[in-house]
């Protein structure tokens, strides 16, 4: 992301660079993942971060069941979005649930009208890869398997997002603790004890669930890694609790808690882990609808919405 970022930020040189190889300089990237797990808030970041512009479209508003009418909106949005880019030497475009234009989700119903929209899309953005404009079209979703796949390959970069692992839990759960202390309101030192503790557990389980597959696991292994702990540990805490929470979640969690911890003064260990129970982590809900989503599309054949990648369970070990 990084990387992205500071090419957008000398587009000129970057395209100069580019020439040589023939390429265009296309700065599109599609954020795809479970809702709540940071992919606008990410963007807005790096964009404040690089002081770039950015215009965050929810993409639904663009949508009409007036024929044409939804065309006639992309273009807008583009064109004008092109002359600040122009004006600004760099400006970002947010499509966010982007999956409104051209996915069986969307609610344009006539499948003509949706073919023309996604189209549309398309076409504007090769005419803006075409001309060289430094505008980087974003593009997010958390409904990748019901998403076009033409509008899918037609973002160069693909980043998928995830429910974080223990590690980032860990590092959000603190950071959101610590703005807490920063208003000062008491936090019990007891939270911070616990969740060291049982992160250190967690790790030198992961190192022996590591032997035993004999790689390395990665960010998106930790469902495998919490199964063996349910399965084989005593390990209990903030961490278990939180597997599968994304990090919106982990947020309402440390919201309610601080309403109980307004009468007391002080958030206790106990406090925090009820919050968290209470809010519940968004996984469940993801996991039933991919299974629903996904015994519908096998029972209707040939209707517009391609279906991009299979979400994969965590290999047996
Ligand atoms: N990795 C993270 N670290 C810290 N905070 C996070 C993280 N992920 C999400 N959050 C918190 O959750 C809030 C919501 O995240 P955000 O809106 O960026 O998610 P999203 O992936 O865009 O969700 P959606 O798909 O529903 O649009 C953020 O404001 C942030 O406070
Ligand atoms: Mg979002």
């Amino acid at each position: 992301m990084d990387d992205f970022f500071k090419a957008l930020n000398k587009y000129d040189d970057f395209t100069e660079q580019l020439k040589e190889t023939k390429l265009n300089p296309s700065l599109t990237v599609l954020l795809y993942g479970p809702p709540g797990t940071g992919k606008t808030s990410l963007t807005r970041g790096f964009a404040k971060k690089y002081n770039i512009p950015i215009c965050v479209v929810e993409t639904d508003r663009l949508v009409s069941p007036l024929l044409g009418d939804t065309i006639k909106q992309i273009r807008r949005v583009v064109d004008l979005a092109a002359e600040i880019a122009r004006d600004r030497a760099s400006f970002i475009l947010f499509f966010d649930e982007i999956d409104a234009i051209g996915s069986e989700r969307s609610n344009i119903h006539e499948v003509g009208e949706i073919k023309r929209a996604v189209i549309s899309f398309l076409q504007v953005i090769d005419r803006i890869n075409y001309e060289g404009v430094p505008l980087a079209i974003f593009g997010a979703t958390n409904h990748q398997n019901q998403l076009d796949s033409a509008i899918w390959r037609r973002f160069t970069f693909h980043l998928r997002f995830d429910f974080p692992d223990f590690h980032l839990r860990k590092k959000i759960i603190e950071s959101f603790l610590n703005k807490i202390k920063n208003a000062k309101i008491g936090v019990d030192e007891s939270i911070f004890i616990n969740l060291e503790n049982e992160y250190k557990e967690v790790q030198s389980f992961e190192k022996d669930v590591k032997r035993k597959v004999g790689h390395r696991l990665s960010e998106f292994d930790d469902d495998l890694l919490w199964k063996e702990i349910i399965k084989r540990s005593k390990i209990d805490g903030i961490l278990k609790l939180t597997h599968g929470y994304s990090g919106s979640d982990i947020e309402r969690g440390t919201k309610v808690s601080l309403l109980k911890a307004m009468n007391t003064e002080i958030l206790t260990y106990d406090m925090f882990y009820k919050a968290l129970k209470l809010v519940g982590g968004t996984a469940i809900h993801v996991d039933r609808q991919n299974r629903l989503s996904s015994n519908r599309s096998s029972n209707r054949s040939g209707k517009y919405g391609n279906k991009i990648e299979k979400n994969e369970g965590p290999p047996e070990i």
